[in-house]
């Protein structure tokens, strides 16, 4: 589901590295989405959304460190981006995911795919050639 393309590279090498790991995570969510078999998927779901809540936690403050080392002068509404994602995984685990497991799961998977295209195209590919012209690669 989620392959990693040349395109979305943010020519640094660290930055890619943790987006790549982004784009695993997402794998292991469409893998137990569409596994069809009948089993109790709770405990892994919990466990990959925590997993997935935890990396982009570090990641965000990997790339606003980054940012805000450099004075990039779009870092605050980078930011709020960054927090609506973090409160939407929060919110997510508030469900009630052992009742609707599949439709948790899905609705984490579209969020992921969603975000990987709006956020990792738009905004942080508008930080890569600041990036790139102050010496990060
Ligand atoms: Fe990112
Ligand atoms: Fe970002």
């Amino acid at each position: 589901m989620f392959k990693w393309k040349e395109n979305f590279s943010c020519n640094i090498e660290e930055i890619d590295k943790q987006h790549q790991k982004l784009f695993q995570i997402g794998n292991d969510i469409y893998k137990l989405v569409t596994s069809k078999d009948d089993r109790d998927h709770y405990d892994e779901i919990m466990a990959i959304i925590r997993e997935l809540e935890e990396y982009t936690v570090y990641h965000f403050n990997y790339e606003e460190e980054l940012m805000s080392k450099y004075g990039y002068n779009e870092l605050e509404e980078h930011k709020n981006q960054h927090t609506l994602f973090v409160d939407k995984i929060k919110e997510i685990q508030t469900e009630d995911i052992d009742l609707r497991q599949k439709k948790v799961a899905m609705d984490t998977l579209m969020f992921v795919a969603d975000w990987i295209e709006n956020h990792i195209l738009k905004s942080d590919h508008k930080y890569n050639e600041f990036l790139n012209d102050k010496g990060v690669y």
